[in-house]
């Protein structure tokens, strides 16, 4: 039996169609303010992609791409004028940041309502509380790419390969709040195929060309591939998409599944720091 594969771009599409619709109606343009430093040219591609959106979205939208030189104190002023710009909603730094930059001090110095990435201190703690505001757009990303496929996440054994803060763990808590028994795999685990055999639901994001194969995945499972990894020309995921669609019930393709669903999310985040901003003293 061959998996069904998990449209991301059809879903991500009729989610961004919602999405424009209703900054139609709404009386303030959502701003989002997307700053990136150096010139790492995966994550120009990732700001190009978010800049299009949003311009499509019919946002207010700025751009700033600063010197990879940028002192850590000037990148830190510039985020405190946005945070104190009421026509910005949303501000997004664009990670890695150069060495000589501390990401947690930047990342942090974000107003967590206008942490439309879900990367702060606050909102990633709000993960434990269940009272999120603003996560992670990849793991809201996963979350709704698994419930597409109509599978109750409640009472299913999930298994994240993969412990980043900004992925892996925020999909284990989110999944954890849906009842799902959580196992998290990553680099100092013995064999990770005797989790991965078990999983109903499985998630990779470590950034390992087509680390999971076949022989390591439950027949019926349903598969999320995170990773995105370049191998001359073709962006490949973390999993053997090829052969293990062959035993997955559902799997999401690279390129095509998560990506363009973390957009997305991205753009409904922007969206809720509107409405988060009417709610908070300015
Ligand atoms: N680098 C890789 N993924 C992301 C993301 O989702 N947000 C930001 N800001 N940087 C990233």
């Amino acid at each position: 039996m061959s998996a069904k594969i998990i449209d991301g771009n059809k879903i991500a599409k009729s989610i961004i169609e919602s999405v424009k619709n209703k900054v139609k109606s709404m009386k303030e343009k959502p701003g989002l303010a997307l700053v990136m430093v150096g010139n790492n040219p995966a994550s120009e591609v990732y700001v190009n992609f978010k800049e299009k959106d949003s311009k499509e979205a019919e946002f207010y939208c700025e751009r700033y791409n600063l010197d990879e030189k940028t002192g850590e104190m000037d990148l830190l002023k510039l985020i405190n004028e946005l945070n104190r710009n009421p026509k910005i909603h949303g501000v997004l730094v664009q990670l890695p940041l150069p060495k000589h930059i501390d990401e947690k001090l930047v990342t942090d110095s974000i107003l967590p309502h206008k942490d439309v990435d879900g990367f702060t201190s606050l909102n990633l703690g709000n993960l434990l509380s269940e009272k999120t505001i603003l996560a992670p757009a990849t793991a809201i990303a996963v979350i709704k790419l698994i419930e597409s496929t109509g599978t109750r996440i409640e009472g299913k054994n999930a298994v994240v390969v993969g412990r980043s803060n900004i992925v892996g763990k925020p999909v284990a808590l989110m999944l954890l709040e849906k009842n799902a028994t959580i196992t998290v795999c990553h680099s100092k685990t013995k064999n990770i195929a005797e989790y991965t055999k078990k999983a109903d639901i499985l998630v990779v994001a470590v950034g390992k060309a087509n680390l999971i194969k076949k022989d390591m995945v439950k027949e019926g499972a349903v598969v999320i591939d995170v990773g995105i990894n370049r191998i001359g020309n073709k962006l490949v995921g973390d999993v053997d998409f090829e052969n293990v669609k062959e035993i997955a019930g559902f799997i999401t393709p690279v390129p095509g599944g998560v990506g363009p669903m973390t957009r997305a999310m991205l753009m409904e985040n922007t969206l809720k720091a509107v409405e988060l901003s009417s709610r908070v003293l300015q």
